[in-house]
């Protein structure tokens, strides 16, 4: 049998131009009927090209939005679509056949694409022409004023009390947060199951395999150990940092901040502690004559220990620092322990000192009359509007501390 008589060319038109194709012949008849062969499949196949080419043309340049040319363009050239489809045909035809019908598929798919990619243009344009036509911008409109910043009373008194230390000659130091049990409580003379631990409950890190717990600190006295352990007397430094305890009510903050002041020399002795403490409450009030009290009281760390109240009126609801006949409660301090000063390698004989420790918030509510400590770390922006301070306000003692 010799099916193919002759192959001849067949020109056919599409939108990307002119191509050439090829139309197989036919087989004269045989007997029954068998499936058609190779150049009759060939011959379907350029007539369902050229209507498929005219059909999916056709709905392109009709897509009215480019949702919808999308999914002409998932119909046509989707993996599920219909060149998809019809290319699978080709399996069926031999290999020089397959290879011409392949390369007009091909040509069809390409100026399908090149359709649907110029009516996309077409389709963008129109939707920006329409955007530009209905959104007007009004240039005559005032620009939104921009809001500086403000500098958060914590961060504002930390500053104060650094200017007025660091102008008595005190050097700033720090310690970690995260502390073990050696500098926050031992060193400290609070020997293992002293009650005065249990003023200082925390939050503890998991056990460690030597059996151990780090916490995070109950106060910035651990930063007296770490200094005096490191550096030889004599010693001046002013400790501000956070501090953290297991407690949360009107008064009491998980965290907050304090700051801690220590001095150990030869001669060092409370009456320097007394004008230090003196010289820094009138400073930062900015005060003159403060009265101050000294009231025994009990730290495990300093022998003697003493509570610090300054004179306050509080006439009228007002709090007024330096006057009247009331006493406010400001801080903690006292003459280093010689058990402290012996446990960070210092030789008590030869060496004392004094320590004091101060709540920053407390202070900072004191001068500044903000009435409840929980909202220091709420975050809203209408209280730091209302309490913050100005950024290049840098206090310094001679240029003005607060506002
Ligand atoms: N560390 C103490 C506390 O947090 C405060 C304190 C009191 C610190 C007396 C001192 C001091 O250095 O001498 O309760």
């Amino acid at each position: 049998m010799c099916p193919m008589r002759v192959l001849h060319g067949r020109a056919v038109q599409t939108g990307a131009g002119l191509f050439f194709g090829v139309r197989g012949c036919y087989a004269t008849a045989t007997i029954g009927a068998p499936a058609p062969p190779p150049h009759r499949l060939m011959d379907g196949y350029m007539d369902d090209l050229e209507t498929l080419r005219a059909e999916l043309i056709t709905a392109v340049e009709d897509a009215p939005d480019l949702g919808a040319l999308e999914e002409v363009r998932v119909t046509a050239l989707g993996k599920k679509g219909r060149v998809t489809a019809l290319m699978k045909s080709l399996g069926g035809m031999d290999p020089e056949t397959r290879k011409a019908a392949g390369q007009e598929m091909n040509r069809v798919k390409d100026a399908i694409a090149a359709a649907i990619e110029a009516r996309k243009g077409e389709l963008e344009a129109a939707e920006l022409d329409a955007r530009l036509a209905r959104e007007r911008i009004d240039v005559t409109l005032s620009a939104r004023p921009e809001r500086a910043g403000s500098i958060h009373p914590i961060s504002q008194t930390w500053d104060e009390v650094v200017a007025i230390f660091g102008q008595m000659g005190f050097a700033v130091a720090e310690g970690p947060d995260i502390e073990d049990d050696f500098h926050n409580f031992t060193a400290l003379n609070f020997p293992p199951d002293h009650p005065a631990r249990e003023m200082h409950d925390t939050f503890f890190l998991p056990q460690r395999p030597d059996g151990s717990r780090h916490l995070l600190r109950t106060h910035t006295s651990p930063v007296q150990v770490r200094t005096m352990i490191h550096q030889p007397p004599p010693i001046r430094i002013l400790a501000p940092g956070r501090t953290y305890r297991s407690d949360s009510d009107m008064t009491h903050t998980p965290m907050f901040h304090q700051f801690e002041g220590l001095v150990i020399d030869e001669t060092t002795h409370m009456g320097h502690l007394k004008g230090c403490l003196q010289e820094f409450v009138e400073a930062y009030f900015e005060v003159d004559d403060v009265p101050m009290r000294f009231r025994p009281s009990f730290f495990p760390f300093t022998e003697p220990s003493a509570e610090v109240d300054i004179r306050c009126s509080r006439k009228g609801g007002e709090l007024r620092i330096g006057a009247g006949d009331d006493w406010l409660e400001i801080l903690g301090c006292g003459m280093v322990h010689p058990n402290v000063l012996k446990a960070c390698g210092i030789d008590p004989a030869r060496y004392q000192g004094f320590a004091f420790g101060v709540g920053l918030e407390r202070i900072a509510m004191l001068k500044y009359g903000i009435p409840d400590l929980r909202t220091f770390f709420e975050s809203d922006l209408r209280w730091l509007r209302h309490y913050g301070f100005a950024a290049l306000d840098v206090p310094t003692l001679h240029g003005g501390l607060g506002r």
